[in-house]
């Protein structure tokens, strides 16, 4: 089956900034992708060439099979809302939602019908005739979202949507995208550089770093398996730890260094290559004693926090190794150890990510 959206080696360039580089993706029809990255990466102008209003220097955008190279942005069944999207403040919210549909000529019935239909789909039922000042930030965004789907758009770009809202209604409205997004079936390309907003949104994310697609992968991939240094480092908090290749065997690795590590191999890896460690805070146990557990290493606790859900710790071992690890706050225990304290950390092969870089 043809991918929904074939993007092809596309690059674009501002003067001696590459925005785009060379970059190739497919979609699916129907899915909420996610595109990942920091400020200045090129996410804007990715959306922007997909919708049309951003030339692109070379390569080929395909939307539904068909080559966008020569279809103005009005005749792409694309709609985008923009990163920075102002609702009409002098419109009630029913005239910012029809606001296209009028434009584009559609039967008064239909129009009604449809605006219905919109309201109840961002649950906003008999706020029609309320203005943008009368509603909170979380229904702003509500109507900015009805108003970019009232012409049916068979794939919707959102730069940056939740970016207005407080970190709560924010993760409240993420769960909501995410199921109007079902509901409708339309494919969904969500711009953001919130990791977590994209872990919780996305089918798939896409990472992008200074106009490249770094890794593209489920959230869950991305997180345990990531591709390099940067994806780790990007997606989450993790410990490095660096060190030569000693020996391979079937099942596993070991790695020399300030502290040896055993591995499980995932293969590729031979002796003498130059590795990072990548382990995961939630993947580190810490306790008082040595149990003889494989990839043991003692340390002391240099820093310590409670955040609540868990306590996140900061320890220091052999060489001046550092690891961050975290510990979840369950019923009635206290924290396993203390400030300045002496104990030892441990955690699986199976969880330590060989990296080349
Ligand atoms: N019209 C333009 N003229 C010149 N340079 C531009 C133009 N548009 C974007 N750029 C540059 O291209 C690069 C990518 O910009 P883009 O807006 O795509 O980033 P972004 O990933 O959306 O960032 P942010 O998260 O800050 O919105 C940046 O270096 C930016 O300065
Ligand atoms: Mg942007």
């Amino acid at each position: 089956m043809t991918p929904f959206i074939r993007i092809r080696n596309v690059t674009r360039r501002f003067g001696d900034v590459l925005a785009v580089d060379d970059l190739s993706l497919d979609i699916d029809r129907g899915e909420l992708f996610c595109l990942l990255g920091a400020s200045g990466c090129g996410k804007t102008t990715l959306l922007r060439m997909l919708a049309g209003f951003e030339r692109v220097d070379s390569g080929s955008i395909e939307i539904d099979g068909i080559d966008m190279a020569a279809v103005p942005p009005a005749a792409r069944p694309v709609n985008i809302m923009f990163q920075n999207y102002a609702l009409f403040p002098h419109m009630s919210v029913a005239d910012n939602i029809a606001y296209g549909l009028r434009r584009a000529g559609l039967p008064k019935p239909e129009i009604v019908a449809r605006l219905e239909e919109l309201l109840r789909l961002v649950r906003l039922d008999g706020m029609g005739g309320r203005k943008p000042h009368q509603l909170s930030g979380g229904q702003r965004q509500r109507v900015a979202l009805a108003r970019a789907l009232a012409r049916r758009p068979k794939l919707l770009l959102l730069d940056e949507p939740l970016a207005a809202l407080d970190k709560k209604l924010r993760e409240d409205t993420q769960f909501e995208l995410v199921d109007i997004q079902e509901r409708l079936e339309t494919t969904f390309i969500v711009v953001t550089h919130d990791q977590e907003e994209a872990m919780t949104l996305a089918s798939r994310i896409g990472v992008m770093d200074a106009g490249r697609l770094v890794q593209v992968d489920t959230p869950r991939t991305l997180y345990d398996r990531p591709c390099n240094s940067f994806i780790a480092d990007f997606l989450g908090t993790v410990s490095f730890l660096e060190g030569v290749v000693a020996s391979v065997n079937d099942g596993s690795i070991m790695v020399d260094g300030p502290v040896p590590v055993t591995a499980a191999n995932p293969g590729g890896f031979a002796v003498g290559d130059v590795v990072r460690m990548a382990v995961r805070p939630e993947k580190i146990a810490l306790g008082p004693e040595a149990r003889g557990a494989i990839n043991e290493i003692p340390v002391t606790v240099e820093d310590l926090a409670f955040t609540g859900v868990a306590t996140n710790y900061r320890v220091i071992g052999p060489e001046g190794v550092r690891l961050k690890l975290t510990q979840p706050n369950r019923r009635g225990e206290a924290a396993s150890l203390e400030w300045e304290q002496q104990g030892f950390v441990s955690f699986d092969p199976a969880d330590v990510v060989l990296l080349r870089d």
